[in-house]
C-alpha cells in the first residue's frame, strides 16, 4: 500500500524517533509499504517519520544510483544490490574530510542543495529479522545512510545548509508545507487549508 509522504513543516519530521522491538505491530507490512511508497516516489531511501511514524526505522534501495555513468564498475555493483532495512540504527563513527553532494528529499520536493558530510561511517543496526549488523560504508551509500539516519534523529538536509541558503529557500519551504506544489506522488501537507 502506498502511504502519503509527510511534507516539510510537519512536526513529526523534527522529532527524535523511538527505538522499536520485534513486537512492533505489523512490522512486516509496514516495511513492505515503506518500500512500495519509496519506489512509487522514485526515492532511494525512506524513513519512518516521513510516513508519520516517529520510530527508528528506515529503508534504502540504492539500485537506481548504479545507473550513474560516472561510477566505477565496483561502485555500480555495490549499489545495484543494495537493499536494506535499518532498525534502531546507530552511527558509531564518521571519518574523513567532508564532501559536497547535491541532496534531495521526498518530504521536500523540488529542493536540491549541496550538503557537506564526511565520506565514511560505521553503523550498528538490526535488520527486519532483528539480526544485528555492524558495517562500514563509504561513498554514495554512506551518503544515503547519513541522510536517512538524520531523519530518525529529527534532522532534515535543509537544517544543514548555511543561513544564507536557508533564507533563499524559505519561501519554497513555506509553499511546500502549505501544499502549494506540484508533486506526482501522494503527500500530506501540515499547513494546507482544508477544502470546503
Ligand atoms: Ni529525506
Amino acid at each position: 500500500m502506498i502511504l502519503p509522504i509527510v511534507a516539510y513543516g510537519d512536526p513529526v519530521l523534527k522529532k527524535v524517533g523511538d527505538p522499536i522491538t520485534k513486537e512492533y505491530p505489523n512490522l512486516d507490512t509496514l516495511i513492505e509499504n515503506m518500500f512500495e511508497t519509496m519506489y512509487n516516489a522514485n526515492g532511494v531511501g525512506l524513513a519512518a517519520p516521513q510516513i508519520g511514524l516517529s520510530i527508528r526505522l528506515f529503508v534504502i534501495d540504492a539500485s537506481p544510483f548504479s545507473e550513474d555513468e560516472d561510477l566505477s564498475e565496483d561502485d555500480k555493483n555495490t549499489l545495484k544490490g543494495f537493499k536494506r532495512v535499518f532498525i534502531n540504527a546507530k552511527i558509531t563513527k564518521e571519518e574523513g574530510d567532508e564532501w559536497a553532494f547535491n541532496e534531495g528529499c521526498l518530504s521536500i520536493p523540488d529542493v536540491r542543495e549541496d550538503v557537506f558530510r564526511q565520506p565514511k561511517l560505521t553503523i550498528e543496526y538490526v535488520d527486519e529479522n532483528f539480526e544485528k549488523h555492524v558495517e562500514e560504508y563509504d561513498g554514495l551509500i554512506a551518503r544515503v545512510i547519513q541522510h536517512e539516519y538524520d531523519h530518525i534523529d529529527g534532522i532534515l538536509f535543509t537544517d544543514k545548509l548555511s543561513a544564507f541558503k536557508k533564507r533563499l529557500i524559505k519561501g519554497k519551504l513555506t509553499n511546500i508545507s502549505k501544499g502549494k506544489i506540484n508533486v506526482d506522488y501522494r503527500m500530506r501537507f501540515p499547513n494546507q487549508k482544508k477544502k470546503r
